[in-house]
């Protein structure tokens, strides 16, 4: 089989995209003036699951996330794959794990969506991102972590991005940068202790089988992150969670730690890992570039996004690494491309530092 170039959106999307582009014209009602900086958000752990999204969503107009949401899952989700998949989405969504059910059933209600087509919103995400991670180590030995996220419609979850501090005790347990509507988190960071992000590894579409998986119990991708959040110690407690975790869909997940060494591409099967590639400075090898395919293997010509990457990092050199160099590094073409939704630069030792910056 020859492998066919999946960037871009595919047909059934790039027919939809006029009509998204006219949705796009939709705004959050009650947002502070859009800069290049996505909303932060508090949302308390403390708070009944059912519950603690919904002082978000009163930030933006419902009409426009019912619209937005529905417009993510008609251009993701083939019309007869929906219909197919209603009934194992309604048994599914009285399986979710929790917190994560029960959070979606209580933002669904608030919007008045059925139950399904919530649960797909969640899972719509996990097949069809391309991004960009790197990790990073400068000669002081401190971890510096970057991610751009890639995706067809920008027009619309440029405008749902946004960060958020998840609080416990008073204090920010965790922080994420996600969608409005969704529970899940592609990039995130865990106080002094690590910072996580996914890229998809693309394995085509697999809707029937991530279905069954999730009937399993299988976690989508992005809960297992977000969960590694909440739950893992340190780096090493989470690279081992994030490892061997069972998960609905291939992914790679990039973690950086606080500690020199610190940092790992770890190459996910939906079982198990199927590699595992630290950062290894003693030889040089002071940083780590995953974009959507296998380390071991060459990028396609196609979308090659790898060694621009590269060739940035080794012209920035470790001495000169922090994050603003590493901004500047997910802002060189193609890494930052038309499909870039937002870059995020973070390093666990300075949680402060967290970045987030809707692009385009
Ligand atoms: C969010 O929570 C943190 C930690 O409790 C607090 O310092 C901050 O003021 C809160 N921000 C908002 C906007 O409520
Ligand atoms: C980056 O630098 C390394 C080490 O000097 C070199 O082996 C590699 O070919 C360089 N890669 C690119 C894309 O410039
Ligand atoms: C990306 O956007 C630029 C500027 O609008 C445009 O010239 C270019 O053709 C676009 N590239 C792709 C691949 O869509």
């Amino acid at each position: 089989m020859s492998p066919r170039p999946r960037r871009g959106p595919p047909p059934l999307l790039r027919a939809l995209l006029p009509l998204l582009l006219l949705l796009g014209a939709g705004r959050p009602a009650a947002c502070s003036p859009r800069g290049p900086a996505p909303p932060r958000f508090n949302v308390s752990l403390e708070q009944a699951a059912p519950l603690r999204w919904l002082p978000v969503l009163r930030h933006f107009d419902p009409g426009f996330l019912r619209g937005a949401l529905a417009a993510v899952i008609g251009a993701a989700v083939p019309g007869w794959v929906l219909e197919a998949l209603r009934p194992a989405l309604s048994e599914a969504a009285r399986l979710l794990p929790q917190p994560f059910g029960a959070e979606i059933g209580g933002m669904c209600a608030f919007l008045g969506m059925e139950a399904a087509d919530c649960v797909l919103v969640n899972l719509a995400y996990e097949f069809s991102a391309f991004c960009t991670s790197i990790i990073a180590q400068d000669i002081n030995g401190n971890i510096y972590h970057g991610r751009n996220l890639d995706y067809a419609f920008g027009n619309l979850l440029r405008k749902l991005t946004i960060d958020v501090q998840f609080i416990k005790n008073g204090q920010i347990a965790y922080t994420g940068t996600t969608f409005v509507g969704y529970v899940g988190l592609w990039t995130g960071q865990s106080p002094q202790k690590f910072t996580i992000s996914g890229d998809e590894r693309d394995k085509g579409f697999w809707w029937e089988n991530a279905v069954a998986a999730l009937l399993k119990k299988n976690c989508p991708v992005s809960w297992l992150l977000r969960n590694t959040l909440e739950e893992a110690e340190n780096f090493e407690a989470a690279v081992i969670k994030l490892a061997k975790t069972p998960i609905i869909a291939d992914v790679y997940y990039i973690v950086g730690g606080v500690s020199p060494k610190e940092g790992v591409v770890i190459t996910r099967n939906r079982g198990g890992p199927a590699d595992i590639w630290p950062l290894d400075p003693t030889n040089g090898e002071w940083f780590r570039v995953e974009t959507n395919y296998d380390h071991w293997k060459p990028s396609p010509p196609w979308d090659d996004r790898r060694t621009p990457a590269i060739k940035a990092l080794n012209s920035t050199g470790q001495q000169n690494i922090n994050l603003d160099t590493l901004f500047k590094v997910l802002s060189v073409y193609p890494v930052l491309n038309n499909l870039t939704i937002y870059t995020t630069v973070m390093s666990a030792a300075k949680p402060d530092k967290y970045t987030t910056q809707i692009r385009n």
